[in-house]
This record gives C-alpha cells, structure tokens and sequence, in this order.
C-alpha cells in the first residue's frame, strides 16, 4: 500500500529512532512519507481507487495456495448446524473471497455466512447467493453472538500487539463454547525465514507499525489475549 517510498525512508527513520521497533502507527515512514498524521488505512480510505486495487490484491495474493478449506474438517465442525446457525464469520473479510469458496466448497451444509467489513468495502463483494454482508467495526465488540467460526485473515498481522489483543478480545466476548477463531496468516519460522515472508515483515513495519510474527511470538499473543491453540 504505497509503501515503495516508505522503504527509502526507514534507514533514516531507524537511525531517528534509535533503532527501536516501530510501534506507533501514527508514528513511521507511512507518516512522513505522505505527509500524514493518520494510520496508513485511515489515510488510504480517502482514495477510492488505491482502496479497490488494494482489495482485489488481497483477494488475488493467494491464488493456487492451498486454503484453510483444505486444511480444516469445516462439515465436521459445524455438523449439528440448522438453516438458522452461524456457522462463519469472515471478519474483515474484504470482498468475500473465503465467503465464496466456502459456499463453493460446501454447497449443502446449512447455515448462515456471514462477510464483515467497512461500510465502503462491501458493495465491492463478489456476489454470492446466501452470503449476508454487515458492516462492522474492528474496535467494537463483535455483533455477532456464538458463531461457530469466526475466521480472520491478514487482518492481525495489520496490528501491533496491543492492538492485536483489542480486536481478539472484541472477538472473544461474543464466542460460545463451540465457537472456534480460525487465525489464517504467515506464521515465519523461528529459524530460517523466507526472503518473501522477511520482506512482507519490512512491509508491514514500515507501513502499519506492525510485523509478521514467528511461531513464538503468534503463541505469546494468543496467550496474552487468553486463547488456546488448537
Ligand atoms: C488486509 S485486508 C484483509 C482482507 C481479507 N480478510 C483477505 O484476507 O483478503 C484487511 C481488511 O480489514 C478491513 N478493516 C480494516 N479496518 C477495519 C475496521 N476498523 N473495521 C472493520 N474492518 C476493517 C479492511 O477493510 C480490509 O478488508
């Protein structure tokens, strides 16, 4: 997200800043770079055609990798569901990627999909029959009461820690027993990360103040935030 320039402005931030770890995102290359005291989303919102290159990239990075659909037993999961039960909730869910295939996937399992999103993301979702759209805010607690999954992709990643914890937190006050959060981003080894998966870090540092995390340091989150991994 208009990061290029920020990249040839972090030695000089680095070095300003004594090398810490940037964790202000009101305070990064983002900032000076574009003249701006807002996060760099709320700074990209104002821009409508940067905002829909940014969504259909997010929707196309992954094709041809494999999907958490191929990974998780979702019918299993949601097996006693009726029409009425939640059974997912894309959170942050962009233009619905995951709602589709989901839906494409599974084509008779019943219950209700749910895609959430910013007011001016959603009318650009692909259109899917039995996917209900809901605008929603990430800092407030989730309107939604015991889905049985709540899924997020590339959305934590977005965030420090603290911030992190906010939007888990939001999500976990509205988590039944049999509700799961299907956490779906980079996880780096701890030893011997990717050159792809090191920039994508640079990236989100220089941009958004935050990081891609290590196997550790995703345990550590989810710990402070009172989540067990499954
Ligand atoms: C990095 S994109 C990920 C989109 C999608 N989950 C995917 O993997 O393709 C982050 C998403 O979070 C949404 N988002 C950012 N801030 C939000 C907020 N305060 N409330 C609701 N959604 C928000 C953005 O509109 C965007 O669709």
């Amino acid at each position: 997200m208009a990061s290029m320039p920020c990249l040839q402005e972090t030695p000089q931030f680095l070095a300003d800043t004594k090398y810490a770890n940037p964790t202000d995102v009101l305070h990064g290359p983002f900032q000076i770079v574009h003249k701006t005291d807002k996060p760099a989303y709320a700074w990209a919102m104002g821009q409508p055609k940067l905002m829909a290159d940014f969504n259909l990239w997010m929707a196309e990075q992954h094709q041809g990798q494999r999907t958490w659909l191929d990974v998780f037993d979702f019918e299993n999961h949601v097996r006693s569901s009726t029409a009425d039960t939640i059974v997912f909730v894309d959170v942050g869910g962009g233009i619905g990627q995951q709602c589709a295939l989901l839906k494409k996937t599974h084509p008779q399992v019943p219950g209700r999909v749910v895609l959430q999103d910013q007011p001016f993301v959603l009318p650009h979702a692909v259109p899917v029959d039995g996917v209900e759209k809901q605008t929603f805010d990430l800092w407030a607690e989730q309107p939604i009461k015991g889905a049985r999954i709540y899924y997020m992709r590339n959305i934590l990643e977005d965030y420090p820690d603290d911030k992190a914890i906010i939007i888990l937190k939001n999500t976990m006050l509205s988590m039944a027993q049999d509700s799961l959060l299907i956490i779906d981003e980079l996880i780096i080894p701890n030893r011997g990360a990717s050159p792809r998966s090191t920039f994508q870090d640079m990236t989100m540092m220089i941009t958004l103040a935050s990081a891609e995390r290590t196997e550790r340091q995703w345990d550590a989150l989810l710990d402070r935030a009172g989540l067990a991994v499954r």
